[in-house]
């Protein structure tokens, strides 16, 4: 060990649906990347994850199926559990929210908090759904923002202004779980004051970037949280599916899902610790100064990982000797996109783990998701690029590589590895391009650049197999014998460096060509100059990669094309014909279009219907140009109450059809259809 104490931690996925690709392009192969490579440093890791079991989505799965929580959580963390050990994840721990100990840990937050008098306690107004029983969090309540007209608007935010607001004046609300109208119902909560925190954690962020360099995209994200003015949050829900607050008179509510999962990370090492016979190894990590903290997630978790959890050890820290460290780094990812597009449950577009392990080998995967991490934007997982990095790299360069030397020195030197001779320019400048690689690599995952790292393994491959070829053992060995046993020699020496700086990638590999030199990894600071000795008796070479046919693709790319997105019906709220007789859909004919000033989201549209002019603001300013709608016919709901939007008056409503990237199409008649013409 080198003394070097690095504690690591990814995102706790949610027990509610499998790890598909895009999980593991944001947060979980470099986190593994990242600990592979540390241990190999001598660093003592300790490398902490589990299921995140808790939250509304869970209940409401569980609901669908009419079975308990349990059954859902117990399902999806196996899966998991069991898909990351297959994928080669290196955890020491795999743990889960719904243990006691986790349990335990959350409330005594929550109750150090509160006896602290950090906590207020507050009666406010919340949806409640009769249908479902239940209160409905902020984004189960959609209605029509009052401030701008925007649509998708949740209970007491609106994302498209950015406007707060009374959840009752709120238009039209929606509970997304029944479809039903919600009513406003009285509750209490616990709060938890953020706002408190706003300087220490503006320093914290500043100083933690200038000793550690965060990633520009983490510290946008912290900095438009930080600009607007951090403000409380309650810490508790209405629900009975999850950390129960521990007070009294508290029936029904629980810990806010977010408040306890971020514990988790806590109450995993804790357990590792018991499990292991030494309690108190988890303070050696967590309540140790010198310990460097890096949290691994995807681009949605960061707020929670740069503000609320550093608040809340803050919090903590504020009455507590025992200190808890704060995450040193958060190098969060952006998104992995499945062939350009968003993975998708609901839509069925992705491809899970599970799956692709039972087609493909876990390095590959790794390998080629390693060159498409979404380090600074977006990226796709395509799989006509991970064929071509299969067959191209991994087999065509590092598999032809380790298999004609060793096939080389099995024919010609009947499997012993031959001992070195005089070396020659070309032998000394390979040794030392090789010598200079460990501290290269080292460097680039010190600052998380994976994807830079990566190509650079596989670039040291590459000039070897330059090196093989250009010292054309097949000639030499004819001519030169010993000079021959050199070239040999000296590639089996790189073989071994590229296996151990590749190991984080690609492990199982790795171990492979570890083995056929009964060699096993050594410190990362002289892997570039492998030890091994000339005379080794070596084992018979296997081929290490079998090319991806197209054949074996053709299952996920019939996929892609448009019928794969299986349609999912959403369960819409019956009504009765007469219910429907109400609404007068007519057609429109669009006479101007203009940009509503200030508005990102609104056009301002003169419309003509039968021969009548009349004014419509319409969300849908991202989809159009003001001068491509002139002319059009659209259907509008002619009968809707008049509405201001944006201090401009509303008369109707322009139907739209949603995408399934999210943009609004608006939906048209013929254009010799008259003006006003009912839609029936
Ligand atoms: O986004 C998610 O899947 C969350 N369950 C991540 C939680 S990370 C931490 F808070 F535990
Ligand atoms: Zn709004």
């Amino acid at each position: 060990m080198n003394g070097e104490k690095i504690l690591v931690t990814a995102a706790l996925p949610y027990a509610n649906g499998k790890i598909h690709l895009g999980h593991l392009g944001g947060a979980y192969l470099p986190a593994d990347i990242f600990v592979r490579y540390k241990r190999l440093t001598g660093a003592d890791v300790l490398f902490v994850c589990g299921s995140d079991e808790h939250g509304v989505p869970i209940t409401i799965t569980a609901d669908k199926e009419g079975v308990k929580p349990k059954v859902i959580i117990d399902r999806f963390h196996n899966a998991n559990k069991e898909a990351f050990e297959k994928l080669g994840m290196d955890f020491d721990i795999y743990s889960r929210t719904s243990t006691e100990k986790h349990h335990q840990v959350a409330k005594e937050f929550f109750l150090e908090y509160h006896k602290n008098g950090l906590l207020s306690e507050r009666k406010t107004m919340q949806f409640f759904d009769d249908k479902a029983g239940m209160f409905l969090p902020d984004r189960y309540v959609e209605g029509v923002c009052p401030n701008c007209g925007y649509e998708s608007a949740r209970s007491d935010e609106c994302e498209n202004c950015g406007a707060l607001y009374d959840p009752n004046t709120l238009i039209n609300p929606v509970s997304k779980i029944t479809g039903q109208r919600p009513v406003l119902k009285e509750t209490s909560h616990w709060y938890f004051p953020l706002e408190k925190f706003q300087e220490r954690l503006e320093s914290y962020i500043k100083e933690a970037d200038e000793k550690y360099g965060w990633k520009e995209n983490v510290l946008q994200y912290c900095r438009g949280w930080l600009k607007g003015g951090l403000r409380e949050r309650a810490y508790t829900r209405d629900l009975d599916w999850g950390v129960a607050v521990p007070l009294e008179n508290s029936h029904g509510k629980v810990l806010y899902v977010w408040f306890e999962a971020v514990l988790g990370y806590i109450s995993a090492t804790m357990q590792l610790s018991e499990e292991r016979g030494t309690p108190d190894l988890w303070k050696e990590f967590w309540q140790n100064p010198d310990t460097k903290y890096t949290a691994f997630i995807g681009k949605d978790n960061v707020v929670f990982h740069t503000i609320i959890f550093p608040a809340m050890l803050m919090a903590w820290n504020d009455c507590h000797a025992d200190k808890y460290i704060l995450p040193t780094n958060v190098p969060a990812n952006e998104f992995l996109n499945y062939e350009s597009k968003k993975f998708s449950k609901s839509r069925g577009w992705g491809v899970e783990l599970e799956e692709f392990l039972a087609d493909f080998d876990p390095d590959s995967l790794r390998y080629a998701l390693a060159l498409s991490l979404p380090e600074a934007r977006d990226t796709d997982f395509l799989w006509k690029d991970f064929q071509a990095r299969h067959n191209n790299e991994l087999s065509d360069i590092l598999g032809n590589l380790v298999n004609r030397t060793l096939t080389f020195i099995h024919k010609n030197f009947e499997g012993k590895l031959p001992e070195p001779g005089q070396l020659n320019e070309r032998d000394s400048e390979i040794l030392a391009l090789a010598a200079a690689y460990p501290a290269k690599i080292a460097e680039l995952i010190e600052r998380y650049r994976l994807k830079d790292a990566t190509l650079e393994m596989m670039n040291l491959a590459r000039a070897t197999n330059k090196y093989f070829n250009d010292s054309e053992p097949w000639k030499t060995v004819k001519s030169d014998k010993t000079a021959c046993g050199t070239t040999l020699y000296i590639s089996s020496k790189l073989i071994l460096t590229i296996a151990e700086i590749f190991s984080p990638v690609i492990p199982v590999i790795t171990k492979r060509i570890f083995e056929f030199y009964s060699a096993k990894p050594v410190a990362w600071s002289v892997c570039g100059d492998f030890p091994l000795r000339g005379g080794l008796e070596l084992k018979t070479p296997e081929i290490l990669f079998k090319k991806i046919e197209d054949s074996q693709l053709e299952k996920y790319l019939s996929q892609l094309t448009p019928k794969e997105a299986a349609p999912s019906q959403p369960e819409d709220q019956e009504i009765t014909i007469d219910d429907f007789s109400k609404v007068k859909l007519r057609t429109a004919k669009v006479l101007e279009a203009e940009n509503v000033p200030k508005s990102e989201k609104l056009l301002k549209l003169q419309v003509e219907v039968g021969g009548v002019k009349r004014q419509i603001v319409s969300g849908i300013a991202k989809y159009y140009k003001p001068e491509e709608l002139i002319g059009r016919m659209v259907v509008i709901v002619a009968n809707l109450k008049p509405a201001k939007l944006m201090g401009l008056e509303s008369r109707g409503m322009i139907l739209a059809v949603e995408t399934e990237e999210g943009k609004l199409d608006v939906v048209e008649t013929a254009k010799n259809v008259k003006s006003g013409t009912i839609v029936k």
